[in-house]
């Protein structure tokens, strides 16, 4: 059985993500014999936040598929502005659509659509917490200019606390043999405690350092992330962390020659323009191989006919402690433990109310 959601890429198994991701390879080497493989099929995407890049690949691959698209892109256009929850909203577009995709600022509130929206739902990035389908495709990347998920040294610098297409791409890649990690960012931003314990846990081979220029020459690929300004409190912590790590060419000249620099993008000042020249630089090509990925994952989610049932289980008494989790502004939500007491909407940590 396979899950009808896409919550975090930790609900398929592994297996299914390399079959999402060979599906792409055939459809970046021949993308006009797909079209017509969504005829008639709907496509709802529901952006409580900006977005460029996730958005308009998850419309293009769509349309590209022969399917239509539905959605708002700002929720003040949409019944939201008056007054609607989430559940009402979802539960209609879940009734208009065949497949919805949600991206939201409050943590875990994809999981919470899911609960309501009767359509397969895909998480697009909820808060600071995952953001499943860039870690697809930069799986289809890696696979494409590196040739392999494993074995690779992988630089994330950036804000590595906030950025929620980090913690999703250290817990795909924790799953490939003899894949380590380094993550460079101020002691401020360093990864949550959550992700800490899940490379703990699966005995993963991580570093926390500071300077990037000591460790750019040891590297197979550098994930550069901006820093993430909406989820800090004020603009002065803000500009506390911000500029700390640029990527310029002389860090470049330190690099591997072949490694590769990816970003989820979009890039503020983290990584200067002139390095776009270098062919390193492989971030454009990235958002590319994100409509091919999208595309092979709306194929495989619209043909999986068995979802698999819930498995987290109802915890009444106990309350989420992470003031940014949905539990706390959509409250006829039912508090969901995972068997570790975690959160089941955002995996932080639960307490008696
Ligand atoms: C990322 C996101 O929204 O988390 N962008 C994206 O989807 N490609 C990264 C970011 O906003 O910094």
């Amino acid at each position: 059985m396979g899950s009808k959601h896409l919550i975090d890429l930790e609900d398929f198994e592994v297996s299914r993500w390399e079959s999402i991701i060979n599906l792409a390879h055939n459809i970046a080497k021949a993308p006009q014999f797909y079209f017509g493989a969504c005829h008639g099929k709907i496509l709802a995407t529901l952006f409580y936040e900006p977005s460029t890049r996730t958005q308009l690949s998850f419309q293009t691959a769509m349309l590209r598929l022969g399917g239509r698209i539905i959605g708002f892109d700002n929720p003040q256009n949409s019944s939201v502005a008056k007054g609607e929850n989430l559940k009402d909203t979802v539960t209609i577009m879940g009734s208009y659509a065949d497949i919805m995709v949600l991206r939201h600022p409050y943590e875990g509130a994809a999981k919470a659509a899911s609960l309501y929206a009767g359509c397969p739902v895909i998480n697009a990035g909820d808060g600071g917490h995952l953001h499943p389908t860039q870690t697809l495709t930069d799986l289809v990347t890696l696979s494409m200019d590196k040739g392999r998920l494993d074995h690779l040294k992988i630089g994330l610098c950036g804000d590595l606390k906030n950025g929620r297409t980090v913690h999703s791409l250290i817990k795909a890649l924790s799953h490939f043999a003899g894949n380590s990690f380094c993550l460079i960012s101020t002691p401020e931003l360093r990864v949550p405690q959550y992700v800490r314990d899940i490379m703990d846990a699966r005995g993963v081979s991580y570093t926390e350092v500071s300077s990037l220029e000591d460790v750019i020459g040891d590297l197979d690929v550098l994930y550069m992330t901006r820093i993430q300004r909406e989820r800090f409190a004020s603009q002065e912590e803000y500009e506390q962390q911000n500029s700390k790590y640029i990527l310029d060419v002389k860090k470049m000249q330190l690099a591997r020659p072949d490694m590769i620099v990816l970003h989820p993008l979009p890039r503020v000042d983290e990584i200067e323009i002139a390095v776009d020249d270098d062919p390193r630089a492989r971030y454009f090509a990235q958002a590319k191989y994100g409509v091919y990925a999208r595309m092979a994952l709306i194929m495989n989610m619209l043909s999986d006919p068995d979802p698999k049932p819930l498995s987290e289980a109802q915890a009444p008494s106990l309350h989420c402690t992470n003031p940014r989790c949905i539990t706390h502004v959509e409250p006829y939500l039912p508090q969901l433990a995972q068997q570790n007491n975690r959160c089941g909407f955002c995996d932080h940590d639960l307490a008696e109310k």
